[in-house]
């Protein structure tokens, strides 16, 4: 037993597994949400799945994605903000969700 441990410090129980309900969790890290910007025309590309799916292959449970916009005018005047309604952007996100669950995460929008 380290240090850590005999303080009750450990980190160790972060990487188990976690369950509520029909959710399962590889761990109990939850990433926070974090503004990026990098969806030109507010189409989430390649480069954002990839980004969510690092996150979930290094032990991330679950995921909630950078804010996203809905169909109003006055959700946002940034273009690079990823959308959330429109076949492009859902088509977008429709990735970032298969790469991230491949990975073995959950995530949410
Ligand atoms: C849509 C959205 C975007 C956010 N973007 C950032 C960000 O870019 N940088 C940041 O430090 N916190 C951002 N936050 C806040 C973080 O998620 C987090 O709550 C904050 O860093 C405080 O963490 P703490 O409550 O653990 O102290 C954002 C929150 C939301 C809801």
């Amino acid at each position: 037993m380290n240090n850590q441990q005999q303080k009750g410090h450990s980190t160790d129980l972060l990487f188990q597994p976690f369950s509520l309900h029909s959710l399962a969790l590889q761990s109990r890290i939850v990433m926070a949400p974090m503004s990026r910007g990098f969806s030109p025309n507010g189409v989430p590309g390649p480069d954002v799945a990839a980004y969510y799916r690092q996150r979930a292959e290094n032990g991330v449970g679950l995921i909630v994605t950078e804010g996203t916009v809905i169909d109003h005018p006055a959700a946002t005047s940034e273009t690079s903000l990823p959308a959330i309604y429109g076949e492009s952007a859902l088509n977008g996100w429709a990735e970032v969700v298969r790469q991230v669950h491949d990975a073995g995460g959950k995530i949410f929008p």
